[in-house]
């Protein structure tokens, strides 16, 4: 069976809400200016809880929405790039909490894209009968990469969580995964490891992909983001689309990564597709890299802007650069 479906979705995020006006008390910014820019009002932010707890909690709610049983889960993929550990996994820690036991559990990183490759991964396995049911989610703490003296980084993001529970079926699936890494050095956040007795600055910066401020913090060049986005995300939409023999038209709704308002406005006039078409939340979570999309699906199916047989597209677009896309029968 090649296609998937989603049968249950849960989502989790801290209850603090910082709004732009808060964020005005921290840095020269305006809620103006970031609304107009953006589209945020508001996000969330953790107020200690570590990205595997909120993993967990979110993974508990798509748990109390499976009508099956919480042992038939053979696999678990969590996507982030906060992890709380560089090991275990998220996904082992939510394994542990949740006494997922004798299912294979791993972490992928793929940035704001990761849900996507995470939900690819899962069919892969689903389709060649190596899993039967997974647990896919995405987490994300983006507030501890997050420098709060930046103005031109800080306002962007949110912390949050969505999980959600897949199994194969018979419909339609389609995916376009890819990456344009020569433009990597436009996004990245590096792990400040403390330099061993053997290791010298100079060797080190020598051997760095690419010139770095070495602060742990998220560093990005917006504008050339912004650009790789409003082509990205159209453009993959458009090839999963040609894979499966259907015009955009045909899709019932799209859930993009929600990283700025007028990227997916930008997107959907490209595509020739009404702006309803896709489902934000953007103004009251802001960007909270591959979480955005489990976050929102959780949201669409509770407000039931899913219809039964209907082609769902998740798109997702970020640092790497990567960028990736499915289709697939709601
Ligand atoms: O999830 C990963 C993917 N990430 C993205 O997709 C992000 C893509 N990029 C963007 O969404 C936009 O580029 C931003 C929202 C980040 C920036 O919007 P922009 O319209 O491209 O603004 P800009 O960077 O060109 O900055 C315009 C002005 C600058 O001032 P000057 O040089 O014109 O005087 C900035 O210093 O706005 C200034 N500025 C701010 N002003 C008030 C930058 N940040 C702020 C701020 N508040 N927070």
């Amino acid at each position: 069976m090649k296609g998937l479906k989603i049968v249950a979705t849960g989502r989790y995020v801290p209850d603090t809400a910082v709004t732009n006006d808060d964020m005005a008390k921290l840095v020269d910014t305006n809620d103006e200016w970031i609304s107009s820019r953006t589209g945020i009002r508001q996000r969330r932010l953790a107020a200690g809880e570590p990205t595997s707890f909120m993993a967990v909690e979110a993974a508990k709610r798509a748990l109390e929405a499976f009508s099956g049983e919480a042992e038939e889960i053979d696999l678990i993929v969590c996507s982030t790039i906060t992890p709380d550990f560089h090991t275990p996994s998220v996904a082992c820690l939510v394994a542990r909490a949740l006494g997922l036991k004798g299912a294979a559990a791993f972490d992928v990183s793929a940035a704001c894209s990761g849900f996507v490759y995470a939900l690819d991964i899962a069919q892969k396995y689903l389709e060649t009968g190596a899993a039967k049911t997974a647990l896919v989610l995405s987490a994300e703490t983006l507030s501890h990469i997050t420098n709060f003296e930046d103005r031109s980084t800080c306002v962007l993001f949110g912390d949050g969580a969505g999980a959600c529970i897949v199994q194969p079926s018979d419909g339609r699936y389609a995916s376009i995964l890819g990456a344009d890494a020569e433009t990597a050095h436009v996004l990245y956040a590096t792990i400040p490891y403390p330099p061993t007795p053997f290791e010298k600055e100079e060797a080190l910066a020598k051997g760095r992909a690419f010139e770095v401020v070495n602060d742990g913090f998220i560093h990005m060049d917006g504008t050339e983001v912004y650009k790789f986005s409003t082509e990205a995300m159209p453009a993959c939409i458009q090839a999963a689309c040609e894979k499966l023999g259907v015009q955009p038209e045909a899709l019932g709704l799209i859930i993009p990564h929600q990283a700025n308002l007028r990227i997916v406005r930008t997107a959907m006039k490209r595509l020739g597709l009404p702006e309803d078409r896709a489902y934000l939340n953007i103004d009251r979570y802001g960007n909270t890299s591959s979480a955005s999309i489990p976050l929102a699906l959780d949201e669409a199916n509770q407000e039931g802007r899913l219809q039964p047989g209907s082609l769902v597209a998740l798109v997702g677009f970020g640092a790497g650069l990567t960028y990736g896309c499915a289709l697939f029968s709601w």
